[in-house]
């Protein structure tokens, strides 16, 4: 009898626990979430002038982005990544993509060059992912001419900087394992297979894509 009581009384403080540590998760992400601008707090990074490159950035929610800037930002999506999806079971469903993009949590990092055109964005999301606070990276798009200068480990950079000056544990994102620029981009940015990813030999078939990402120094040490 007595035994039995401390076990449930255990269980309950562990329960207890639980909802405490994913209540302060998911109040991380709601602070992360109350800020309309994160990159306003950093003014240094609103420039990218570098290898022949001057792009200016910015950060905005879905919400308020002209039509006009999501039309480009979706076409440089389809553009970049149309034959990955087809070439796997995803497959490229434009209807499908255009939601995905403008979910009310959906926001974007945007590089535009001098006549104000997009060349660059970065479709992200503060969010809880397997009760983790995270920043969740679900695009990094360039269009050819602006590649191999910098600029999406730049971008990448302020990613991280949002992330972690939020408190958040992790930037994450998924990456098609037939995209090879990807991968070595990544992997040289330190990016590493994340604990969600799925495991080899679970599928049936072998999965094609992986989960990768950094973690916070501050929370894991
Ligand atoms: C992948 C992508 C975002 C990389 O951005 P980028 O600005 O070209 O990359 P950077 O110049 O910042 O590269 C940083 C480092 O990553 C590595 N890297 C980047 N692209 C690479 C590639 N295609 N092949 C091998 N290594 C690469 C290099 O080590 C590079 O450093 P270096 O140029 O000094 O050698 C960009 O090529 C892109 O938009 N590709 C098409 C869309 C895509 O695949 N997006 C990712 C979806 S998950």
């Amino acid at each position: 009898m007595g035994r039995k009581n401390t076990k449930a009384k255990d269980k309950l403080l562990r329960k207890k626990e639980e909802k405490a540590v994913l209540e302060k998760h998911a109040a991380l992400v709601e602070s992360a979430n109350s800020q309309v601008d994160p990159l306003s707090s950093f003014s240094a990074f609103k420039k990218f002038t570098k290898n022949g490159l001057n792009l200016d950035l910015e950060c905005k929610p879905v919400g308020l982005i002209d039509d006009e800037t999501l039309e480009a930002m979706f076409n440089l999506e389809k553009n970049n990544m149309k034959s990955f999806y087809d070439d796997c079971s995803w497959g490229w469903n434009d209807k499908k993509k255009k939601a995905e993009m403008c979910e009310e949590s959906a926001r974007y990092l945007i590089a535009r060059d001098q006549e104000g055109t997009p060349v660059a964005f970065s479709h992200f999301r503060f969010d809880l992912d397997y009760g983790d606070p995270v920043l969740y990276c679900y695009e990094l798009q360039l269009v050819e001419s602006v590649r191999r200068k910098g600029l999406g480990k730049f971008m990448m950079q302020i990613l991280e900087l949002f992330a972690f000056s939020a408190n958040l544990h992790k930037v994450i994102l998924t990456i098609l394992k037939h995209n090879p620029g990807a991968t070595e981009f990544y992997k040289a940015l330190k990016y590493e297979l994340d604990e969600t990813s799925p495991q080899e030999g679970v599928f049936e078939e072998e999965c094609h894509y992986e989960i990768l990402s950094k973690l916070n120094k501050k929370i894991y040490n």
